[in-house]
């Protein structure tokens, strides 16, 4: 068997190699190339059969702390020190099947895609970094401190979803889906009823979801709330259109995949824009988010607004607004940068 596989890959071209042999094609590729991976090859051992060690124990946790994260570090937990989220949200009411489901954003292989470059900073990221964007943003809290038990249980689990993963690989599935937004604004009215007909059985009519028990108790919910008080707040990438949008559509009503959807495109679009209209947490000193300004993704709906009006920005049509940047990267370039000077000269004159 050994012998066939090494002749056929000497004459199949490399993208169909990969296909067929799959993890054995990758290990061959040259290390100068990004290798390219579907998720359905990426197979952690499930963590139940880990053994009962120091790793195990932490990647075991890692999974419980992502999919009950508010009975670990919600705001309801009895110890204040341990109240780093701010809201009752689980990772995996995003992050879905305890962030292993494809294009719900989740973590096969995502260990060996860092530390890596994100707009948001300007800068390079590494895993903890991005954990905390989530903690900060999603989770409307504050960052886990590097060291903490908890912080390490996720980057073990993490980490383990990834073993075996080449660093640098490509994975199909990461993410959303890339799917280009409709040419329009969005109608949040429309999509407003789209709420009522395909969402509010579980999220309720009000968007606030169902407990499993009772405020302050700790146990989080049957279904999450989409927005208010308990919700991500206005920094987090759920609350731009486009990211919502993509979402929603691979993955909601619950029991949508990406390879089963269950609304158009159209309605996704319409029915996060309502989801997106509604009131939720703020969050402060968004201004400084995406420095760069022309790598700032046109649905970042908060200020500066560089190419058109808060509201263009927030419902789009977004497609003209990524001809605009691309005609405009220049002139951003140079924003960013007097922009960098000057508050290189205030910092000097203080
Ligand atoms: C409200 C939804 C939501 C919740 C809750 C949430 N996340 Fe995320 N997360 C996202 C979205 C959306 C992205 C990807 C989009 C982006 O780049 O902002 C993401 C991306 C990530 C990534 C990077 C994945 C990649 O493909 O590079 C990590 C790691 C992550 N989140 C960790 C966490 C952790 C840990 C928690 C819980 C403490 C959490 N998230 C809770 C929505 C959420
Ligand atoms: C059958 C119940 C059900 C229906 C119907 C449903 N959802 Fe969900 N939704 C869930 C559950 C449960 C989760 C948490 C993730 C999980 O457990 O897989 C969730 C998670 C979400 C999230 C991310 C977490 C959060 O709180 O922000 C969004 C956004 C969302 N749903 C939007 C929608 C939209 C929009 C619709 C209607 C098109 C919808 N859902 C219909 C059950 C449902």
């Amino acid at each position: 068997m050994k012998a066939i596989r090494t002749s056929f890959h000497r004459w199949l071209p490399s993208a169909v190699a990969l296909a067929v042999w799959g993890a054995v094609a990758h290990a061959q590729t040259p290390a100068t190339q990004a290798p390219k991976l579907k998720l359905e090859q990426i197979q952690p051992t499930p963590v139940e059969q880990l053994p009962d060690d120091h790793l195990g124990r932490l990647i075991r946790y890692g999974k419980e702390l992502t999919e009950r994260t508010f009975a670990y570090i919600g705001p309801e937990v009895k110890d204040p020190a341990m109240r780093y989220a701010g809201n009752n949200l689980a990772c995996a009411s995003c992050h879905q099947a305890a962030a292993t489901k494809e294009y719900a954003m989740p973590w096969l292989g995502v260990a060996a895609t860092f530390p890596q470059y994100r707009a948001r900073e300007d800068d390079i990221s590494t895993l903890q970094d991005r954990i905390n964007g989530c903690m900060e943003r999603s989770m409307n809290g504050k960052p886990l401190p590097w060291d903490s038990r908890e912080m390490r249980a996720f980057v073990a689990y993490i980490t383990h979803l990834s073993k075996g993963v080449p660093i640098g690989a490509e994975i199909e599935g990461l993410g959303t889906v890339t799917t280009r937004m409709p040419n329009r604004r969005a109608n949040p009215e429309a999509g407003a009823k789209v709420y009522a007909a395909k969402c509010a059985s579980c999220h309720g009519e009000d968007g606030q979801g169902r407990r499993v028990g009772q405020p302050g108790d700790a146990q989080g919910y049957l279904f999450p709330p989409l927005w208010g008080p308990d919700s991500f707040n206005t920094g987090a990438g759920m609350n731009r259109l486009a990211m919502a949008t993509r979402f929603v559509y691979a993955n909601m009503p619950l029991g949508a995949s990406h390879g089963n959807v269950q609304l158009t495109l159209d309605e996704a679009y319409d029915v996060a824009a309502y989801m997106l209209s509604q009131p939720r947490p703020e969050k402060a000193g968004l201004e400084k988010d995406f420095p760069a300004r022309w790598n700032k993704p046109v649905d970042a709906a908060f200020p500066p607004y560089l190419l058109a009006n808060p509201d263009q920005h927030k419902y789009g049509p977004f497609p003209p607004l990524v001809q605009k940047q691309q005609q405009m990267k220049a002139q951003l370039m140079e924003y960013a940068r007097r922009e960098q000077a000057a508050s290189g000269a205030a910092a000097a004159g203080r």
